[in-house]
């Protein structure tokens, strides 16, 4: 894009360029970066500017010591979760394109929709951060039923990847990085008093996995908003 592209433009790109990345390069990225990253999130609005989002970058030693207990945890299917996250809650509309996702998901992967052992295989790559060097761990202090800092949280996740993706960079948010919450304020000393929503995955993405071939769509605008006048 020149100089001269319209923002509009640059940000429908960049919405558009945008997906979950599930395979990473081993590739580190450089602090300044993962700094400049974190002051453009932080860029983003909350409720009464009370700004909730408590992350923790995670690299290194620390990465493979959380993974390693998850990896462990799940086998186990010792979770401890500070929200529910079933996927039964899903009904209607809303089921068929979990189906959907699914689905595509899979036959991104050539695994069969009966495949059990791969299907858990898959899953369990969450817990290797789909080979990234880096995560973000999303917590947030409860207000009320904390629904308010979770839609703040949701839009600085959405600030964050974009500003993965203008550096061309990626990243995939990970419900599933939340099963273990106990366990991740354990080994990151973080308070009792922060709930773990969901993690990041990011880094550099491996263009050729197919697993990264942009899988997934979006119904049309005219099935989630309706006009008033
Ligand atoms: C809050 C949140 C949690 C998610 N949790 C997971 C997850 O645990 N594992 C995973 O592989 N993808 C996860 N995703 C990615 C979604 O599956 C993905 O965003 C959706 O299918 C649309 O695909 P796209 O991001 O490639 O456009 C999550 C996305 C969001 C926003």
């Amino acid at each position: 894009m020149s100089q001269n592209t319209p923002a509009s433009e640059v940000l429908t790109q960049l919405l558009k360029q945008r997906y979950s990345c599930r395979q990473f390069l081993p590739k580190t990225v450089e602090h300044s970066t993962i700094e400049a990253i974190l002051a453009d999130a932080q860029l983003s609005p909350s409720n009464c500017n009370t700004q909730p989002w408590q992350v923790h970058v995670v690299s290194g030693d620390t990465l493979k010591k959380l993974s390693q207990t998850m990896l462990q945890k799940a086998k186990q299917q010792a979770y401890s979760m500070d929200f529910t996250a079933s996927v039964e809650d899903y009904f209607g509309v809303f089921k068929q394109r979990h189906h959907d996702m699914a689905s595509r998901y899979y036959q991104a992967q050539g695994i069969e929709r009966d495949d059990t052992q791969a299907r858990q295989a898959e899953i369990a790559r969450n817990f290797t951060f789909f080979d990234a060097p880096h995560a973000v761990f999303m917590f947030m202090p409860i207000f009320g039923d904390g629904i308010r800092s979770a839609v703040d949280l949701g839009i600085y996740t959405q600030s964050f990847l974009l500003s993965l993706t203008a550096r061309g960079l990626a990243g995939v948010p990970q419900g599933i990085l939340s099963f273990f919450a106990d366990d991740v304020r354990e080994i990151l000393g973080v308070s009792d008093e922060f709930k773990l929503a969901h993690g990041i995955s990011f880094g550099y993405a491996d263009e050729s996995a197919p697993v990264n071939s942009r899988f997934m769509g979006r119904v049309p605008v005219s099935e989630s908003v309706t006009f008033h006048e």
